[in-house]
Formats: C-alpha cells, sequence, structure tokens
C-alpha cells in the first residue's frame, strides 16, 4: 500500500521548546487509515491535521472500543531525529486490539507509515534536553451503530505533539498515594490493553489522590487489594535490599516497553532484577526496617520517575532521603542518552527516522 500525502496550506507558528508541558500543542499533518471487512485496512494517507466529523452515533462515543499508544521521536545533536523500539508499540498495539475485537494491523507498514509522517513533520520534534516529539497512534471503532457488538469499521490515525516533561515535577520525586477504595483492573479483563477505559477508570481516584497533593494513584491488585500492579500512567519498580522488584504482568498490568527497558538495561549492568508479586505490606515493611531505598515509575511519557513519597492509609512514608536515588538516577541517564544517540545502543533499541 502507498501512503497518500496531501500537505497544508498552512503552517502553525513552532511553539517556544523551554516551555512544552505535555500534550498540548499538536503538528501540521496526521496519518490516517480506514478499515472495513471487505477492503481491510486501506486508505493509507498523510493529511493536514484538524477535528474529525464524526456520526454522533459512531461506535466509539458509546462503548469505549479503541486502542492507542505512546512513542516518541528524538532528535539527537547532529540533529537526527530517531525512534525508540517502535515496532514493539505497534505490537502492543495488536495485542491490545485483539483484546477490544479490533482488526489487526501490520505493524511494519505502521512504523514505515511513522517514518513517512515523521520526515513531513521533522521541525516539530524539539531540540531542548529532555523535548521530544510524543506520538499517539490510536484506532478507534467507526461503524454508526447502538447495538453492542464489535464495529465492521474502523478508523487508525497518527498524531504527533511536541513535549517536555510529563509530571510538572520533572525529573523530581513525585508523591504517589495508594489507592484502597478503587481498583483500576482485574485478571480476565483489558487491564492489559491500552484502551481509553482503563485511563476513564482512573479518573475519580486520581482526582483524590490529587485533592490530597498527590501526583498519581498507584493501584493494587483488584481482587485481594494486597498486591502492587502500577501506576497507571508508569510501571513501578522497588529498590528493596539491593534488589530492583517489579510487579509480574498477571494480565491485569499494562506490558510497559520502558518497564522491559529497565529491566533489560538493569540486568545487562549485572544488577538484580525480579519479577514477582510485591505486597504493599512487604514495601510499607522493607521501609520501616530501613531496606527499601528507592522507588520509581517507568513510562514512555514518563521515562524514570522517582517517587520521593507514598500514602497508604494514614502512613506516609518518605522514600530514600527525598531526592533522586542512584539506581533511578543510571537509568533514567542511560535510557535517555540511548534514547537521544548520545551513547552507543547497546541493545539494538534504536530506529533512525532521519
Ligand atoms: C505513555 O507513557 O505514553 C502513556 O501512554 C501514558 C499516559 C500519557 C497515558
Amino acid at each position: 500500500m502507498q501512503v497518500t500525502v496531501t500537505q497544508s496550506q498552512t503552517r502553525k507558528p513552532k511553539p517556544d521548546e523551554t516551555n512544552l508541558g505535555f500534550g498540548t500543542i499538536f503538528t501540521d499533518h496526521m496519518f490516517n487509515m480506514d478499515y472495513s471487512v471487505e477492503k481491510g485496512w486501506h486508505n493509507p494517507r498523510i493529511e493536514p491535521y484538524g477535528p474529525m466529523a464524526l456520526d454522533p452515533s459512531t461506535m466509539v462515543l458509546h462503548y469505549g472500543q479503541a486502542v492507542f499508544e505512546g512513542l516518541k521521536a528524538y532528535r539527537m545533536d547532529q540533529g537526527g531525529i530517531q525512534l525508540f523500539r517502535p515496532l514493539d508499540n505497534f505490537k502492543r498495539l495488536n495485542r491490545s486490539s485483539k483484546m477490544l475485537c479490533i482488526a489487526g494491523h501490520d505493524a511494519a507498514f505502521a512504523l514505515d507509515a511513522l517514518k513517512q509522517l515523521l520526515t513531513l513533520e521533522k521541525d516539530w520534534v524539539p531540540s531542548q534536553p529532555g523535548t521530544s516529539l510524543y506520538i499517539r497512534p490510536t484506532i478507534v471503532a467507526t461503524d454508526p451503530y447502538l447495538g453492542v457488538r464489535a464495529s465492521f469499521t474502523y478508523r487508525f490515525f497518527i498524531i504527533l505533539s511536541p513535549v517536555g516533561a510529563y509530571y510538572p515535577e520533572g525529573f523530581n520525586p513525585i508523591k504517589i498515594m495508594v489507592s484502597k477504595d478503587h481498583v483500576r483492573a482485574v485478571r480476565g479483563g483489558v487491564g492489559e490493553a491500552k484502551t481509553p477505559g482503563n485511563y476513564a477508570a482512573s479518573l475519580l481516584a486520581g482526582d483524590k489522590a490529587h485533592d490530597e497533593g498527590y501526583t498519581q494513584v498507584l493501584w493494587l491488585d483488584g481482587v485481594e487489594q494486597k498486591y502492587v500492579e502500577e501506576v497507571g500512567s508508569m510501571n513501578i519498580f522497588f529498590v528493596i535490599d539491593d534488589e530492583i522488584i517489579t510487579p509480574m504482568l498477571s494480565g491485569s498490568i499494562l506490558a510497559g516497553i520502558t518497564r522491559n527497558s529497565v529491566i533489560q538495561l538493569a540486568e545487562h549492568w549485572g544488577m538484580n532484577v525480579t519479577e514477582r508479586k510485591i505486597s504493599i505490606d512487604e514495601v510499607m515493611q522493607a521501609q520501616a526496617s530501613g531496606k527499601l531505598t528507592e522507588i520509581f515509575g517507568s513510562g514512555t511519557a514518563a521515562v524514570v520517575s522517582p517517587v520521593g513519597e507514598l500514602k497508604y492509609g494514614d502512613q506516609v512514608i518518605p522514600i530514600g532521603d527525598g531526592s533522586v536515588g542512584p539506581v533511578a538516577q543510571r537509568l533514567f541517564d542511560a535510557i535517555q542518552d540511548i534514547q537521544y544517540g548520545k551513547i552507543e545502543d547497546p541493545m539494538g533499541w534504536i530506529e533512525p527516522v532521519i
């Protein structure tokens, strides 16, 4: 399939790169492609970025049949642009699609289309330290129909947004609150799919956490509310007695690509990394006995994000000495250095664009 290109007649002014924030500015063009049962995926095209006209009965608006991804394009010092493990994102999009009964796509083709879009939008990839072009591939159900079933038609689109740090704190430690009243997902559900409903379901608990001065919610398992799962916008890691522990993939946790990169890098450095169940009680006890030295999250948007304080019920515990711990710092530096092409990529994760 050939991607047709219709260029925008106008170009938006580029934003101030020193003050980008996250997810508010969009580039001049986007990628679109349609699916029908008869034609499969067809009409791949790059077009001017703009609103989509949808019939009010469009299925995604009613039943949330949709999946998405998040990845970034990085500007190197020498000017080139590169991606970090992009095929893994499109493969995960396919796994999410399967869980939501959405038609699968050709991941290699999607990556090729993304590269064409990025080549056209290359001037939108910012160059200030810590900035990047966030990429949001999304697939939504488009049948105009109010019955509950899988749609027969879909729209696949990719939009681009120049971004800075995801959290207002930047790389400074964030405060997270363990949710006791709400659960995010249960095994057998769609917790490991990147689907909008998981994020909608997290909003109420997120608002409560914000009201108490916490940036994010740490979710416990949906059955016993005992084992740590993830933060919602990040996977989570604990450093206890020099062991790096992250909750094993249980079916209700997102299989983060940055999570996997953290595990692989730490193992590559000879660190002791374990994927296993970890209860919130174990975390609290490890802190009480002085063995818990670091907590940090990992995610595309957040990269590696240290946690400085944890609230669980009435207990508020500081993590480490409140500054960024050495493990989080080393991982953050190494992942960023690979992403921005500042060091040799020892893992084969980099995909050059231009
Ligand atoms: C990401 O890390 O890319 C995410 O999708 C998390 C969040 C911004 C929804």
